[in-house]
């Protein structure tokens, strides 16, 4: 059976939308990731900013958005979602669905769509029951629309009657069967997980600076993952030009000694730590305060080693779950079998240098008492979850 995973909420005019507050915190909490899209009518009836709140994701209102790469939300959003779900649909909106009008960006969204669309109509009896209401509907269901309700009873008018929408529980429940789909797996939920990313940079004076190359995308993709599958995840990054999960909790750092401290303040009650970060091994002695001036003799950094942010949290009396990663220039297998034993951790996962940093994609081997499990090449976010299902597994 299919997976819903990705679904656009699309939210037209009507007074049941602050029942699409409530159907977007279910869909989230059950695992689906929510895309709002609001007609200016809509936004009348219900903001935005509680929909970014509860959808844990920036909504989008306009048709001309210059965040999106192309520039072109309606083609963007719909190639990303498994099905869009207008609820509440006005009477109009159904109307404009009839017709193909695309003169917002919600009504452009369903019209460009490559994926299933289901609509929960919500309007007074006497709007639904109409002639025109009626013509549209039998049009759109010849049109392949899936149409969830109307349900009956008391409506905001003071009417009874058929026309209110579907509860949210209901419209998840029709939603799935609509789809003959189910909801993804969350084989984490409930879980806590710590994840380092990034790099550290060790400051020399206030310009200068010895750092890691990493781009963090490795330890995103996890903490991406991560919530995907149910986790409630603390991110603890070195800097990055990456943005993180809208769901994650994020402490940002610079050096090794500031992500030692802020892994050690939230490491309580984390079920699994996954440091995914390249901490600096070393840090300088005694940075200079001021700018270091050139001159033509031999410049001297002492340096002094960092403290293992892995190894310090795996001695820890209540211990985590730890997962190392150990990028190699040679000798994978043997120098990461090396330190997960060193570092008495559970599980480490080894990559190649020249296969990892900076890309978008990733070939891991897992590193556990059961010998090595190798992952196929593929994007970081898949192997996260590939990743992620192992260490699930294993608990
Ligand atoms: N690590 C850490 N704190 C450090 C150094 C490393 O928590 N000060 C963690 C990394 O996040 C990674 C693992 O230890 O999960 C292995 O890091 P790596 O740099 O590959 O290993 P090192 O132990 O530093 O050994 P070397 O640099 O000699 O390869």
């Amino acid at each position: 059976m299919k997976k819903i995973k990705h679904l656009v909420l699309g939210i037209t005019g009507g007074i049941a939308a602050y029942k699409a507050a409530e159907l977007a915190r279910l869909l989230v909490k059950q695992g689906i990731s929510v895309q709002v899209v609001m007609t200016d009518a809509a936004c009348q009836f219900i903001t935005p900013i509680t929909m970014q709140a509860l959808s844990g994701r920036a909504v989008h209102t306009k048709m001309w958005d210059a965040s999106i790469a192309n520039g072109m939300p309606h083609i963007e959003l719909s190639r990303k979602a498994d099905a869009i779900l207008v609820a509440p649909a006005s009477a109009d909106f159904m109307a404009k669905l009839v017709h193909g009008n695309a003169d917002d960006l919600l009504s452009t969204l369903c019209l460009a769509r490559d994926c299933p669309l289901l609509v929960a109509p919500a309007m007074n009896k006497q709007m639904w029951e109409s002639p025109a209401t009626q013509r549209n509907l039998t049009q759109l269901l010849k049109d392949g629309v899936m149409i969830l309700g109307p349900d009956s009873g008391v409506q905001a008018c003071g009417e009874t009657g058929l026309g209110r929408m579907l509860e949210p529980e209901d419209l998840l429940a029709e939603l799935l069967s609509s789809l003959n789909a189910e909801l993804p797996a969350r084989p984490l939920t409930g879980k806590r997980i710590l994840i380092t990313a990034g790099p550290t940079i060790e400051k020399i004076d206030p310009v200068r600076a010895i750092t890691n190359l990493s781009s963090g995308k490795m330890g995103y993709s996890i903490a991406e993952a991560a919530i995907e599958m149910g986790a409630e995840v603390t991110l603890v990054s070195g800097p990055t030009n990456l943005k993180a999960p809208d769901l994650a909790k994020v402490v940002t750092v610079e050096s090794g000694a500031e992500m030692l401290n802020a892994v050690m303040a939230n490491i309580t009650n984390q079920d699994i730590f996954i440091s995914v970060a390249a901490v600096a091994d070393y840090r300088v002695a005694s940075p200079s305060t001021e700018k270091i001036k050139k001159s033509n003799a031999a410049l001297n950094i002492e340096l002094v080693p960092n403290e293992d942010i892995l190894a310090k949290v795996a001695a820890l009396p209540n211990t985590p779950f730890c997962v190392g990663f150990a990028a190699e220039s040679e000798n994978l297998l043997a120098y990461a079998e090396e330190k997960r034993k060193r570092k008495h951790i559970p599980l480490i996962v080894a990559n190649l240098v020249s296969e990892a940093l900076g890309r978008d994609e990733s070939t891991l081997t897992i590193l556990d008492d059961q010998g090595a499990h190798p992952l196929p090449k593929s994007s970081k976010l898949k192997s996260a979850h590939a990743l992620l299902m192992h260490i699930a597994n294993m608990l």
